[in-house]
């Protein structure tokens, strides 16, 4: 009896257990803007089997002994904010970019109210201070590491957009702010239009929430590897009301580098400049950003720099450091 019940489990075993890759999920689908994919050989780039979801934290709970941990790390004070040893290379880069020869034509006219913005707006572009977002219901508001929304800022016309989610049930993350989910609701009507299902997963995020996901994040990476996914408080474009995450079944349901490489990312990389939105996290703009290729994070910024950026290739940080210097030289 007792070989019967051994050999049933070992085949039950053989049975679930073969061809499954083992997907670590985040504690919360958009904890980080990302999902940490792990299998036997420490990437996914040819699997094609089943795929089994985990919870990090459980897996944390029972494995912290195995790795050598007495406690989980500390977290961080909720305000910290950015210093140049948590973005070393950065700044230099930063530097770099202004120095650069200017291919910026400010005459172009999709350029004239970002001209305006930015002759009574300045943002900082060096790690001597922490730029504050002076006028954060601004469309063209500059929201990166170095520059960070006030605390206290709620955009005042968030509303939820009419499309489809990947979640149910009522949550602040489905709201946009009007012109974004206005311009969202007309892109996903032109990708069912292509015979292409795109769904929302995160929106809107108050500060505080963004400060609960960022410290989560680094009691279970640490500090590093967060800071190269998930914003600090304030710091975040989802507290601006202009950023949706967005992905497909193709891609799990999940915010995973794939997406990009499916149907819908690729659609979506080559059209959300039509509808006012731009990928905001390329995929060889690391060293620029920030952070990590993020093929699933839109921003809205409007149908004008949309169209600039995508035709010329580069992030708002190259626009508007190249859109500065032109100003200060005429
Ligand atoms: N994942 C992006 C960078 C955010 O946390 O806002
Ligand atoms: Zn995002």
């Amino acid at each position: 009896m007792y070989k019967i019940w051994l050999i049933s489990i070992i085949l039950l075993f053989i049975m679930t257990g073969c061809g499954t890759k083992i997907i670590l999920k985040p504690p919360v689908d958009d904890q980080t803007g990302a999902t940490v994919e792990v299998n036997e050989n420490g990437s996914d780039d040819d699997y094609e089997g089943d795929t089994e979801y985990l919870d990090i934290e459980d897996i944390l709970e029972e494995t912290t002994d195995d790795i050598g941990l007495d406690e989980k790390p500390v977290i961080p004070p909720s305000n910290q904010e950015v210093v140049e040893s948590d973005i070393e290379g950065y700044h230099d880069l930063i530097v770099d970019l202004s120095n650069k020869q200017l291919d910026v034509d400010i005459t172009d006219p999709r350029l004239s109210d970002l001209v305006k913005h930015l002759k009574t707006n300045t943002y900082n572009h060096t790690l001597k201070q922490i730029g504050k977002v002076t006028e954060p219901d601004h469309l063209y508001a500059l929201v990166n590491k170095l520059n960070q929304l006030p605390e206290s800022y709620i955009p005042s016309d968030l509303r939820e957009p009419q499309i489809r989610f990947s979640f149910s049930g009522p949550d602040e993350k489905r709201n946009l702010r009007d012109a974004a989910a206005t311009g969202l609701e007309t892109m996903f009507e032109a990708a069912d239009a292509a015979s292409l299902q795109l769904f929302a997963l995160s929106g809107y995020r108050s500060y505080n929430r963004q400060r609960d996901i960022y410290n989560n994040n680094v009691s279970t990476r640490g500090v590093e590897a967060t800071d190269k996914v998930s914003a600090r408080p304030g710091h975040s474009e989802h507290q601006s009301g202009l950023a949706m995450d967005i992905t497909s079944e193709s891609a799990g349901f999940n915010l995973v580098y794939a997406f990009g490489e499916t149907e819908e990312g690729i659609w979506v990389r080559e059209n959300a400049h039509l509808y006012g939105f731009i990928v905001r996290y390329g995929k060889d703009k690391t060293p620029i950003t920030g952070y990590d290729y993020e093929p699933w994070h839109l921003r809205y910024i409007g149908l004008d720099l949309a169209s600039y950026i995508f035709d010329h290739q580069i992030t708002l940080e190259e626009l508007y450091i190249h859109v500065e210097k032109a100003i200060h030289l005429q």
